[in-house]
């Protein structure tokens, strides 16, 4: 028998990249796998939490269907998906990789090379920050987690994330080793709460990393 200590428990947890489509065929968007967020919802599932998914385009990543799992492409549509749910969640985990920028204007029609010449500028207009915006909405009950991709000042800008983003943990790790992190199924993290525990973990695979993300909740008596 699992130990269902996160019984009753509702967790939405969003994940993979967003896509922003410029005209339709051009579209912004990064490599995020959704491997992390996966780890997570599944270990929290295991331990009797009612999981939600708020997924950005993953077509080749495998979630079970006992999860609830809402589609989204572009990054106001997963902005509007999370909040309209994150007032009924417990605990709330933004793994997600949010095109900070959208296109200020996107043509209807497949824009014709011809029509462009050879410099092309487009202009682009910032996307809201979906975790800001759940953290400033929150009730003190719920717990918040999440992510920071950083290159330099690991530590640092986690701990002033989880601050400016009112959180409970937040999970950095780094973007530019190989192997790891982004479209990896490895990963290297620092995670810090805002009660003062802060760890450094070795290379791990993101499976257990996401198991021990869930018992660190756990231990904080959610
Ligand atoms: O500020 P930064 O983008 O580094 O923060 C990363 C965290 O914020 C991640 O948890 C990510 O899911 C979230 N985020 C968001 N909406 C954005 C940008 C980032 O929810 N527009």
């Amino acid at each position: 028998l699992l130990p269902q200590n996160l019984a009753g428990k509702r967790m939405l947890v969003n994940l993979g990249p967003t896509q922003e489509f410029w005209d339709p065929v051009r579209v912004l968007t990064n490599n995020s796998s959704g491997t992390m967020g996966a780890s997570i919802a599944l270990a929290a599932w295991l331990l009797g939490a009612e999981v939600s998914v708020v997924a950005g385009p993953v077509p080749s990543l495998w979630l079970p269907r006992f999860l609830d799992v809402i589609s989204v492409s572009s990054a106001l549509q997963m902005h509007e998906a999370c909040l309209d749910i994150a007032s009924n969640m417990d605990i709330i985990c933004c793994t997600a990789a949010v095109s900070d920028y959208r296109f200020l204007n996107s043509p209807r029609e497949k824009v014709k090379k011809s029509e462009l010449g050879s410099n092309l500028v487009l202009e682009l207009q910032q996307n809201p920050d979906i975790l800001f915006d759940i953290g400033k909405k929150r009730r003190s009950s719920q717990f918040i987690i999440g992510f920071a991709a950083e290159s330099c000042n690991i530590q640092s800008e986690a701990l002033r994330k989880l601050k400016d983003k009112n959180l409970d943990l937040i999970v950095a790790n780094p973007v530019n080793m190989s192997d790891c992190g982004f479209g990896s199924s490895r990963n290297m993290v620092f995670i810090a709460d805002a009660y003062g525990r802060q760890e450094s973990w070795p290379v791990l695979p993101k499976s257990e990393i996401g198991m021990r993300i869930v018992e660190w909740v756990m231990d904080s008596q959610v």
